[in-house]
């Protein structure tokens, strides 16, 4: 199987490549990052995918800073949606099948019993409307994953920034009225290459199991790393910095329900794979 991913630069792009090599047997790769294939550039996606001739395409490439997004939405649609739609041209001249990552911020959080992959999306954030945009750029043979709350070894994120900030502070405080499911960024590569070789299409929620807050995923961290002298506090999401300009999901939980109904396991509970990824980035 020939694989293309784009966007491998990102902390999901990074862990795709780790799971594609480890199946170089069945596998081959290439892969590209924003410097060397900017997805909102049709030509140039074009002309890589024509060149590469892959049966699948990973696109790991997104514009990921929600607030970033709020003042810039024409990157956001341009790199969110338009990349899609021209990763899913491109496929199509040459029968690949596009594997795309999409967000629990296509949700406005106003449920509280977690999402099915047939509610209906009602974004509150330009980022939450420009990857709704992108998931309807693809066709029905493509797979979709929606996710949440992505964390891993590369790049930057929340488990990161507690890890830095445990070693300067003693007090921490973190919201404790947004609710989600942690999902590890190596586990959803793995899954995701796996759900291509099981020969799945169509929308999928695919996320750590079990929900939690950032107050009670902090907590967890510090729990996990034995550091007595730290106490995180619940404070209520009112009480964050106002310059925070996008609007988040109060109530983001997925129900995995259709992979659950697919045949392949779920992914791990959230709570066992930050345990693994700790040890990791240790
Ligand atoms: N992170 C989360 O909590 C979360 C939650 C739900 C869903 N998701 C989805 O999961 C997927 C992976 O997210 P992630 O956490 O891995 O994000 P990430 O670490 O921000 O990676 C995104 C990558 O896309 C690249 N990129 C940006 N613009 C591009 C362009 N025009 N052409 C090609 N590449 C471009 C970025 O490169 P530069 O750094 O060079 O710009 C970066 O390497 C995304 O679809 C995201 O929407 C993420």
């Amino acid at each position: 199987m020939r694989v293309l991913v784009v966007g491998s630069n990102g902390q999901l792009g990074k862990e795709l490549v780790e799971a594609c090599s480890s199946h170089a047997k069945t596998v081959s790769l290439f892969a590209t990052d924003s410097m060397t294939l900017d997805v909102g550039n049709r030509e140039a996606v074009d002309s890589v995918v024509r060149d590469f001739s892959p049966d699948v395409i990973f696109n790991a490439a997104a514009m990921t800073k929600v607030d970033l997004c709020e003042d810039l939405p024409e990157v956001a649609f341009r790199v969110n949606a338009l990349g899609v739609r021209n990763l899913v041209q491109a496929a199509s001249k040459i029968d690949a099948k596009v594997v795309h990552f999409s967000s629990d911020y296509v949700f406005d959080g106003s449920s509280n019993v977690p999402y099915i992959e047939w509610d209906e999306p009602k974004p509150i954030s330009v980022y939450g409307k420009s990857k709704l945009a992108g998931e309807r750029e693809l066709r029905p043979t493509d797979l979709c994953l929606r996710t949440s709350w992505v964390v891993g070894r590369y790049g930057n994120n929340l488990i990161k920034t507690v890890l830095k900030l445990i070693s300067q502070e003693q007090e921490l405080r973190f919201v404790n009225d947004q609710f989600g499911s942690l999902t590890v960024a190596k586990d959803l590569a793995e899954k995701s290459l796996e759900m291509v070789l099981y020969g799945l299409g169509g929308l999928y929620h695919v996320t750590g199991q079990g929900a939690a807050s950032w107050f009670e995923v902090v907590r967890k961290v510090v729990e996990v790393v034995a550091l007595e002298n730290i106490t995180v506090h619940p404070i209520s999401s009112a009480d964050l910095p106002s310059d925070r300009k996008a609007r988040r999901p109060k109530f983001s939980v997925l129900e995995n329900f259709a992979l659950k109904n697919s045949g392949l396991s779920l992914l791990p509970k959230w709570e066992d794979s930050l345990i693994e990824l700790l040890g990791e980035i240790a």
